[in-house]
């Protein structure tokens, strides 16, 4: 079954109490669970990861190069904005992966604009919402050639044709 991981970086593990003006007010446990109804809708197999360290983002992304992880959905949080580090390990796996972020960065502090990995990333979605985690999960399923028709927008269910 087509397996694919989610990596949440710093201080997602407070989504829905922190600054929800930027974030909302879901929680990780909520997004997760709304993922993982997609994900069996899907038929695929989702993994989450959450962790505050820049090092243990990067071990995460190492053991998916090993298994047979077939994409990524990262929300690298503070550290796109910083990690070389990351960026390397993302750039050392040859396994797609679309870049997600809840806010829109572009319309934030100058910082937040420049990411260091969208350029190797096979797609980006921001300023969303945690919707756009399911747009991503949409999205990279679709480019992974594992479409199912009738969860696309504008498709009607099977069911009603
Ligand atoms: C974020 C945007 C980042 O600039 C910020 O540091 C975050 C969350 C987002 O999802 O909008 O922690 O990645």
């Amino acid at each position: 079954m087509l397996k694919i991981q989610i990596i949440h970086g710093p201080n997602l593990n407070r989504l829905g109490q922190r600054e929800p003006e930027n974030y909302g007010h879901t929680t990780l446990a909520d997004l997760t669970k709304r993922l993982d109804q997609l994900a069996e809708r899907l038929d695929i197999t989702l993994n989450h990861y959450q962790s505050n360290h820049e090092g243990q983002i990067i071990d995460c992304i190492h053991q998916c190069t090993d298994d047979d992880t077939a994409g990524l959905i990262i929300n690298p949080a503070a550290f796109t904005h910083t990690s070389v580090a990351i960026r390397d390990a993302l750039a050392a796996s040859d396994i797609p992966f679309i870049e997600v972020h809840i806010s829109n960065v572009y319309a934030r502090e100058p910082f937040r604009a420049h990411s260091y990995i969208s350029d190797l990333a096979s797609g980006s979605i921001v300023g969303m919402g945690v919707f756009g985690y399911e747009l991503a999960l949409l999205g990279l399923t679709e480019q992974l050639g594992h479409r199912r028709e009738h969860l696309l927008l504008g498709h009607a269910k099977p069911e009603e044709h």
